[in-house]
């Protein structure tokens, strides 16, 4: 522990360029012998570490993304502090680096996060709670610490979805011991994180957090469902990019979709798209864009609450209280 400690500090030595210091500490690290064996040293930590982190090519670009103002603000001072960290360190300033995201899914947490690893050019790393969660009590507090002490050796982008999912509010009735030990455990390893180091977490429920975990956070964005004149500028971007314009006007098809996530959005405009590559031709983007509008209306839509939907079958009951939550989870990375 005293090690990895030593060696954050190096590291952010390093990244503020004091390297008489960095190179000072290291000497003195490297007289203090190893005490765990071999087989956990570096290699196998860095390699444990990893298991609960899938690494993402960050692809996103911010200017892709319809943001509210506040959020294109923040996203904005967000990249420009570390970019120029050296100018606030200078002042005895550190940018800051912890970041919660908010708003229901599909309308551009995990978009938004990747496009700031992308702004600054930094590994993207997706905290996996597959392989975070353990049942055994305190497996899950070592796999947390092997990630951070992973994560903590260079600049990175760490990604926490479904923040909600660990970081709960701790009076919660159900929860227990193991639970309150995780988020303090948790917090601890947030505190300590060096700047260099971008936490963002997104949640989709920011109600359901743990008070003290909603003040970690430096830089808090909402990202609200858009309304309709943003669907319709959203449709408008994306269907200008067509081979061929459908006659509809964005206007009627974005009434036609109603209040959608862009991310129903981007769903509907591919699927119209795929109609019409396969009809090769024979299929004009107006006939398949008609035939999306039709098949549009009789989705299934797994977040309507049951009390709006009196007239279905018990069979149908079933489906939809499946927590939309646990659907989520299996979701794969911007593929939603
Ligand atoms: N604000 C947005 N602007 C443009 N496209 C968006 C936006 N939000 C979502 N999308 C589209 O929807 C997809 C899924 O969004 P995502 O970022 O995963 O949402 P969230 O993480 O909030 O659930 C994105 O890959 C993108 O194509
Ligand atoms: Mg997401």
């Amino acid at each position: 522990m005293l090690r990895s400690t030593a060696e954050a500090i190096v590291a952010e030595e390093r990244a503020q360029n004091h390297h008489i210091v960095a190179d000072r500490l290291e000497r003195a690290l490297s007289s203090v012998p190893v005490t765990p064996s071999p087989l956990t040293t570096a290699a196998t930590l860095a390699g444990a570490g990893k298991d609960a982190i899938l690494e993402l090519e960050p692809r996103t670009q911010m200017s892709q993304l319809l943001l509210p103002l506040p959020v294109q603000e923040g996203g904005r001072q967000l990249i420009e502090e570390h970019v120029r960290a050296d100018v606030l360190r200078a002042h005895g300033y550190e940018p800051r680096h912890r970041v919660l995201l908010s708003g229901p899914p599909g309308n551009g947490k995990t978009s938004f996060a990747e496009a700031v690893a992308e702004a600054l050019g930094l590994p993207f790393f997706m905290v996996r709670y597959d392989a975070l969660i353990g049942s055994y009590l305190g497996e899950t507090n070592a796999r947390l610490r092997k990630l951070f002490d992973y994560v903590r050796s260079r600049p990175s982008v760490l990604f926490f979805d479904e923040f909600d999912a660990i970081g709960k509010e701790r009076g919660d009735t159900h929860e227990t011991g193991e639970i309150k030990r995780v988020v303090s455990f948790l917090l601890m390893q947030l505190d300590q994180l060096p700047s260099y180091v971008i936490v963002i977490a997104a949640t989709n429920h920011a109600e359901l957090l743990d008070r003290a975990v909603w003040r970690r956070f430096q830089l808090r964005l909402g990202f609200p469902a858009p309304d309709k004149k943003q669907i319709e500028i959203f449709l408008d971007r994306v269907m200008s990019q067509w081979p061929d314009q459908p006659r509809l006007p964005v206007r009627s098809v974005g009434s036609k979709l109603g209040l959608v996530s862009y991310a129903e959005a981007i769903d509907f405009c591919q699927n119209v798209r795929r109609r019409q590559i396969l009809g090769l031709g024979e299929l004009s983007i107006n006939d398949a864009l008609r035939a999306e509008i039709d098949l549009w209306a009789s989705r299934v839509r797994p977040e309507v609450p049951n009390a709006e939907r009196s007239d279905q079958t018990p069979s149908q009951a079933k489906y939809r209280s499946t927590p939309a939550k646990a659907a989520g989870k299996t979701r794969g990375h911007s593929a939603a």
